[in-house]
């Protein structure tokens, strides 16, 4: 009977201990939002060898791997057939020298390599994807040396969301290859409730499309515009943080909005400390697509180390202005005009008294002084010690600042 029992104990032991080694995602892969370049958004289907490696040159080429953009992740439409033993390949003649040699050619840039799958039978476009296949895929991207792979919903019917997104979570472990996983889920089942135990970022909503105020109807779903996606965000700031982001979808900087667009969208997403993957045609880029991509300072807002996503201060009409608070006591500061006429915006330096209860930082400038510096303008602009200070706030534009506090506080 004793020996019976200690059987037992070992078995219990043995497969408990096997459970917690397997059950977790790799850990500090994201402690700052990820950044790179997917495919999906400018080039849908379209996703070839060559277009690939003209994108890997030009993340080089135009700074923008020194400003971050590291993972080059390649969405739906990139699998071929599952040979006869059920391992999936690439398609043959998109990718004619295979899968392994494009990883090689983007890690000798300096660079990431991320891929695409979904939990169904089939990805959204129609591809082979995971369900139940989920360990034999997670070996092939081990061997293709991927470092990254967002995981799509489409084809779930019936599924567990926390469940299928865990045992991809475990396939990967098991593969052993460290790799940030991306959940996309589109907010359906509340990821940002259980997203930061499977994977390091996850979609809080459907995808998005390059509108800054509308929608793009499908007919059985409709694709949103930047205002539509940044008002679903109000409520999930305390769920964000390192190593396990709220992702409000990837980037349509330089997909066809107008400027002001572009530099609204891309510093709310800073403010949100989302991931920015780019998602436009890196070879054929405007200066002032560049010039917003590549905004440093609004970039350390979305990296901060904090890790603290911002938070609506005051909603007045079309003027809502956005805060954020950042380390060493200092304060992102955001105006939005989110209407299509100008705004004249008169700023009110003693208007910020918050106490933040997510950070524990208080934003004061009653009591203190802080510099400020125009992130965009990249002037400085005084302190908030002086009278108010009056601009023109475009329509769909942003106005936005970096207070310092002047004295230690
Ligand atoms: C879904 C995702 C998108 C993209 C497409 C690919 O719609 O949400 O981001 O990956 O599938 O088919």
């Amino acid at each position: 009977m004793k020996k019976q029992l200690l059987v037992f104990i070992l078995l219990f032991s043995f497969s408990f201990s096997t459970y917690t080694i397997y059950a977790q995602k790799f850990q500090n892969m994201a402690p700052v939002p990820p950044m790179g370049w997917n495919s999906w958004n400018r080039f849908g289907c379209n996703v070839n060898e060559k277009m690939l490696k003209e994108t890997a040159d030009m993340l080089v080429e135009t700074g923008m791997r020194d400003a971050g953009y590291t993972y080059l992740v390649i969405d739906d439409c990139w699998h071929g057939e599952r040979d006869s033993l059920g391992f999936i390949r690439e398609h043959p003649d998109l990718f004619p020298s295979g899968m392994k040699a494009l990883a090689e050619y983007i890690h000798a840039r300096g660079l990431k390599f991320g891929i695409y799958s979904s939990a169904g039978f089939k990805t959204c476009a129609g591809r082979p994807a995971s369900r139940g296949r989920e360990y034999q895929d997670a070996m092939v991207y081990a061997s293709w040396d991927v470092d990254y792979l967002k995981y799509d919903w489409c084809g779930t019917e019936g599924l567990s969301a926390y469940g299928a997104y865990m045992t991809m979570r475990d396939a990967l472990y098991e593969a052993g290859r460290p790799v940030v996983f991306s959940l996309c889920e589109w907010g359906n089942s509340k990821p940002w409730l259980w997203g930061a135990q499977m994977g390091h970022l996850w979609r809080t909503t459907g995808d998005i499309c390059a509108i800054f105020d509308g929608f793009e109807d499908h007919g059985t779903y409709k694709n949103l515009g930047v205002l539509q996606i940044l008002d679903l965000q109000d409520t999930l700031r305390t769920y964000a943080g390192p190593d396990g982001w709220n992702d409000p979808d990837m980037l349509q900087v330089g997909n066809g909005m107008t400027v002001g667009e572009d530099r609204a969208h891309f510093t709310m997403w800073c403010m949100l400390s989302a991931p920015l993957m780019a998602g436009n045609d890196l070879r054929s880029m405007s200066p002032e697509t560049i010039e917003i991509l590549m905004n440093r300072e609004a970039i350390a807002i979305d990296r901060d180390p904090l890790g603290i996503q911002g938070f609506p201060f005051k909603k007045e009409g079309d003027l809502h202005t956005w805060l954020k608070p950042l380390s060493e006591g200092r304060w992102a500061v955001c105006f939005l005009n989110r209407g299509r006429q100008d705004i004249s915006l008169s700023i009110d330096w003693k208007q910020f008294t918050v106490k933040d209860e997510l950070s524990g930082q208080q934003l004061d400038t009653k009591e203190h002084v802080y510099s400020v510096r125009d992130i965009w303008a990249k002037e400085d602009l005084g302190t908030t010690g002086k009278k108010d200070f009056t601009t023109l706030l475009p329509g769909h534009d942003v106005f936005c600042i970096v207070l310092t506090p002047v004295n230690a506080l």
